[in-house]
């Protein structure tokens, strides 16, 4: 069984402490599997426990910008963050909301950039923008931030307002993890908009599009937040044993039956941190593997439509119950970007010679010819019989569905249509989602 590496960690700490019989109660009760515990030390995570308080003011001496906030319960967790949902002690013209979510970045992340990270720059950024745009509100919102000292060194803190679940909770009230095609379809105008003003009117890119970083927000969350009386939400902690016992599991605050009964499902697009303007990269090393495009893989320029390749996959996935890619040879065989670039050849077809020559890395994987050197040899296959193979999307709707991801995946990017002209597709444009069909939608896994 594969057990995290902060839960060995934990193993390793408690039998030095612990006699064997105690130490097999503690292992058999405790299941470690969120951020991993190592990473609570110099240079990392914050350790959070529930009723801390952060005053802001107090760590910036800066009154106008000041806050307080008690923590409540976990949210959720990422490889650079723990994300808490907090009581607002202190509610503000800026900062109004009665609960908020509070993502604490690890020490070695919150000052990247000297003073600041490029996380809180670009939000701030964003925040700027704001042309009307309906794309701003399908994007996180910052609401106050400020740095405080702990254990393991300074941290930035970013105030949100907090939101329903992320998809990748919200597809699993589904049977097969398959979103009915519907609601995909409302999810993907959603992000599309919200992509085109990252893109289009702010110049970003978000480089990390994948289910855990777009969360549920309807308006029956809002509701949720800001009329429940704290007490409500407090849950009982779930502590590991002293010195890991800040460790607790991430909660959904909003009940199952309000996501399930959400007529109208309404998305943000989160987590910019590792996000970056198109004229100034952070790193090259970008994108979750099985989500990298190819230009990304072979080390050629890229830009915006990294995300388009980015969308049209988590697209794929929420309909499909699904990934398109793995990178894996089969599967026992680690993920190897040998295996990834002939699947995306098996489906997509051979590689363009422009885009074989312009990247720096063509010489690893391709020969002269321009044909893969890897011996792994995968049989073509379209993404249409890929489709029909599962029954996902059938009828007249098949053909749509499939050329849109089709346009999507361009080996290409020049060739891949923008969010903007995304948003004209036919599969999201016709038939025209009427709350029957989104009924209809979701009567089958009712
Ligand atoms: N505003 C929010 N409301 C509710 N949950 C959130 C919010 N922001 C983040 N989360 C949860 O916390 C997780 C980690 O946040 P994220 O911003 O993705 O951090 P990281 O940069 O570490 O990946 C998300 O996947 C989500 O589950
Ligand atoms: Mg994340």
């Amino acid at each position: 069984m594969f057990l995290p590496r902060g839960h060995q960690a934990l193993k390793r700490r408690f039998s030095s402490l612990l006699s064997p019989i105690q130490a097999q109660q503690i292992h058999n009760r405790t299941e470690v599997c969120e951020e991993n515990l190592e990473r609570y030390c110099s240079g990392g995570y914050h350790p959070v426990h529930i009723g801390d308080e952060f005053d802001s003011s107090r760590y910036k001496g800066e009154e106008i910008d000041s806050g307080r906030y008690k923590i409540v319960g976990k949210l959720g967790y990422g490889a650079f963050s723990t994300v808490w949902l907090a009581q607002n002690l202190k509610p503000s013209h800026r900062v109004k909301n009665r609960h908020v979510a509070l993502k604490f970045l690890t020490a070695d992340t919150s000052f990247e950039m000297g003073n600041t990270t490029l996380e809180r720059s670009i939000l701030k950024k964003l925040n700027k923008e704001s042309n009307n745009s309906p794309g701003v509100n399908r994007i996180t919102k910052l609401l106050h931030d400020f740095t405080f000292s702990g254990p393991n060194g300074k941290h930035s803190c970013l105030v949100f307002k907090p939101t329903g679940p992320s998809l990748s909770e919200y597809r699993k009230l589904f049977p097969g993890l398959r979103v009915p095609v519907p609601i995909v379809k409302n999810i993907a105008r959603q992000l599309l908009q919200g992509l085109a003003y990252l893109h289009d009117t702010c110049n970003v890119v978000h480089t990390d599009i994948k289910l855990q970083n777009i969360l549920i927000d309807t308006p029956e969350m809002d509701k949720i937040f800001d009329r429940t009386p704290t007490e409500l939400f407090l849950r009982e902690s779930h502590p590991v044993n002293p010195p890991d016992n800040f460790y607790m599991q991430s909660t959904s605050f909003v009940p199952e039956e309000i996501l399930k009964n959400s007529a109208d499902i309404s998305i943000k697009l989160a987590d910019f941190g590792s996000a970056c303007y198109t004229f100034q990269h952070l790193t090259e090393w970008i994108q979750p593997d099985v989500f990298r495009a190819p230009e990304v893989i072979l080390g050629d320029e890229w830009k915006q439509k990294v995300d388009i390749w980015n969308f049209g996959l988590v697209i794929w996935e929420l309909v499909q119950g699904k990934l398109c890619f793995d990178g894996q040879v089969n599967a026992t065989t680690p993920y190897s970007s040998e295996a990834h670039l002939a699947q995306m050849q098996a489906i997509l077809g051979p590689f363009p010679d422009s885009l074989i020559k312009s990247s720096t890395s063509s010489d690893k994987y391709f020969d002269s010819q321009g044909r893969l050197m890897s011996d792994i040899h995968i049989r073509p296959v379209s993404l249409s019989s890929m489709n029909a193979h599962s029954g996902a999307v059938e009828g007249e709707e098949a053909s749509n569905f499939v050329d849109f991801i089709h346009r999507t995946l361009a080996l290409q990017p020049r060739q891949r249509p923008s969010a903007y002209e995304l948003l004209q597709s036919r599969w999201l444009r016709s038939p025209l989602e009427r709350r029957s069909s989104y009924r209809r939608g979701i009567s089958k896994w009712r």
